[in-house]
């Protein structure tokens, strides 16, 4: 496994349409491997192949609602991922590894359902809810060559990203750097007035 560069906004390569993966072989399985490497590294809370600078239909996401102490087994691989089905409504903060201390409010479905392959090709359909929806949603549209900055009309001011800080270490939440943090988990904080 390998530590990959994460692509940073302005890069041509985030806004292009990815492309279906066909075979599931090794370079398939190494291509992944290097992704989990590297949003680990990362410490987000996904990751799209795009973003490393690959234009495959393949994303990561960390699903929190899976109780574990570590990072690594909470991590999702996803391959053609497919939204089939939303519901549902949360206005919430945003966040993106290619797009550093940036951070805005973007509306998304509460709930979604994705139709999507493993890494070995197998077909799989999983709910996602709340902060997952969030980043499944987030991270299917890299694969569209959409940005999270051109689905949000309030990017937040140093002023807000501080009171949130506050908040979240207010709520007893671990001190993640926001600028590593790839998503914030803010539903219940600026994103509730936002409503
Ligand atoms: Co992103």
């Amino acid at each position: 496994m390998a530590k990959r560069y994460i692509l940073q906004n302005g890069d041509p390569a985030l806004k292009k349409k990815s492309r279906a993966v066909t075979d599931f072989n090794k370079r398939l399985h190494e291509l992944i491997d290097d992704m989990r490497e590297t949003l680990i590294e990362a410490n987000g809370l996904g990751l799209a192949a795009p973003q490393i600078g690959v234009l495959r239909r393949v994303v990561l996401v960390v699903d929190t609602t899976i109780e574990s102490e570590s990072h690594e087994e909470m991590i999702i691989e996803l391959v053609n991922p497919e939204i089939i089905a939303k519901s549902g409504e949360q206005t919430g903060s945003e966040g993106c590894l290619s797009v550093p201390g940036v951070f805005g409010i973007v509306k998304r479905p509460q709930i979604v359902k994705v139709r999507a392959q493993d890494r070995f090709g197998n077909d799989i359909e999983l709910w996602g809810k709340e902060l997952t929806a969030r980043a499944m949603c987030h991270e299917v549209d890299h694969l569209n060559g959409v940005m999270f900055t051109s689905l949000t009309d309030h990017i937040l001011t140093e002023e807000e990203l501080e009171q949130l800080a506050a908040e979240k270490e207010a709520a007893g939440e671990d001190g993640k750097d926001p600028e590593t943090d790839s998503l914030s988990n803010t539903e219940r904080g600026l994103g509730k007035g936002e409503e």
